[in-house]
């Protein structure tokens, strides 16, 4: 992000996560609250009928229309945003079994899952981490709808381009020798590859093996050549326009690859092309993956193991 105005694209993400949750034909992450923190005509675009109708038959003339099957990525940027949503709280509720008593979310947006799981918030406490811009704003909407902060969750303002997560976190009550699960969704895209790998490290060396960290990131042949159709360009432009460019993507070997170096070990990537298995045809509805994405689900290493490794 390269200003102090609130993440646009975080927005988006709340419009599309508002209008899957009135959706007739979704059923795979419901969020009555991110409605809320839509402005009143993007609310009311989100739960509109006629809105509903036209995503419907968008889906399906996608679907079996050759002629439109380069439009399919753009549009299966609707499943990209709810199955990472999804991918990430259903192994938090399995790790919250476990005993997992810490959940940091890594440019949480306006991410509800304080809101909508406030049950959970005396088993496990939540770290919301954002640009200071989007997390002042985040705080002004919640106060607009009425919400109350719940205990249990703690706000820290970061830009991961210049301070590390541990430095941050170290300001608060969070104990690195707790088990934790990071989730760090829709972020890894617009940082370089370097803060990327600072992040990494950085994590590695201060929670070790008491961290697993669940993310999504674009496959490296996405920036392998420049936009050259419109659609390219237009989508590029925009995130532009909101000043929010796409940096940063990986082959899954390069990303084993560093992530290995930094401390972590793969537990678990699920390619575009497999994410709609993750899911049953009535959670997915209308929904198909992003096959330019990966979700991947890693693992801190102890260092003694780390040594092994590398000897
Ligand atoms: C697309 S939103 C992702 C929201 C949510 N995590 C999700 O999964 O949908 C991107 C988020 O990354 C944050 N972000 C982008 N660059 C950042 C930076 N350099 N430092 C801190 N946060 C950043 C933005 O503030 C925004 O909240």
């Amino acid at each position: 992000m390269k200003n102090d105005s609130p993440s646009r694209t975080a927005l988006w993400v709340t419009f599309l996560r508002a209008a899957a949750d009135a959706s007739p034909d979704i059923n795979l992450f419901p969020d009555p609250i991110a409605k809320l923190f839509l402005p009143k005509t993007l609310k009311r675009l989100a739960t509109s009928a006629l809105f509903h109708r036209l995503m419907k038959f968008a889906s399906f003339r996608i679907q079996r229309t050759e002629r439109l099957r380069k439009v399919r990525p753009y549009w299966a940027l609707l499943a990209e945003i709810l199955m990472r949503a999804r991918f990430a709280e259903d192994l938090l509720q399995q790790r919250i079994e476990e005993g997992v008593t810490q959940y940091i979310i890594l440019g949480a947006g306006l991410d509800s899952f304080v809101f909508r799981y406030p049950e959970l918030l005396s088993r496990v406490h939540v770290y919301e981490l954002d640009h200071p811009a989007s997390q002042a704003h985040k705080l002004s909407l919640i106060q607009r709808a009425g919400l109350t902060v719940p205990e249990g969750v703690t706000y820290l303002p970061i830009d991961f381009e210049k301070s590390s997560v541990s430095e941050v976190l170290s300001q608060s009550n969070f104990d690195p020798n707790q088990a934790t699960l990071i989730c760090w969704n829709g972020v890894s895209y617009y940082l370089t590859k370097s803060a990327v790998k600072a992040l990494f490290l950085d994590l590695a060396e201060y929670c070790g093996d008491k961290v697993e960290i669940v993310f999504d990131y674009a496959d490296g042949k996405f920036f392998q050549t420049k936009p050259v159709t419109w659609r390219q360009k237009i989508f590029e432009g925009s995130l532009r326009f909101g000043r929010e460019p796409l940096l940063t993507g990986f082959y899954l070997q390069e990303l084993e690859q560093l992530i290995q170096h930094c401390g972590f070990e793969l537990v678990k990537n699920v390619p575009g092309k497999e994410q709609d298995a993750l899911f049953s045809p009535q959670e997915r509805g209308i929904l198909f993956s992003n096959w330019n994405t990966h979700f991947a689900h890693i693992r801190g290493i102890d260092a003694n193991t780390q040594r092994q490794v590398g000897s």
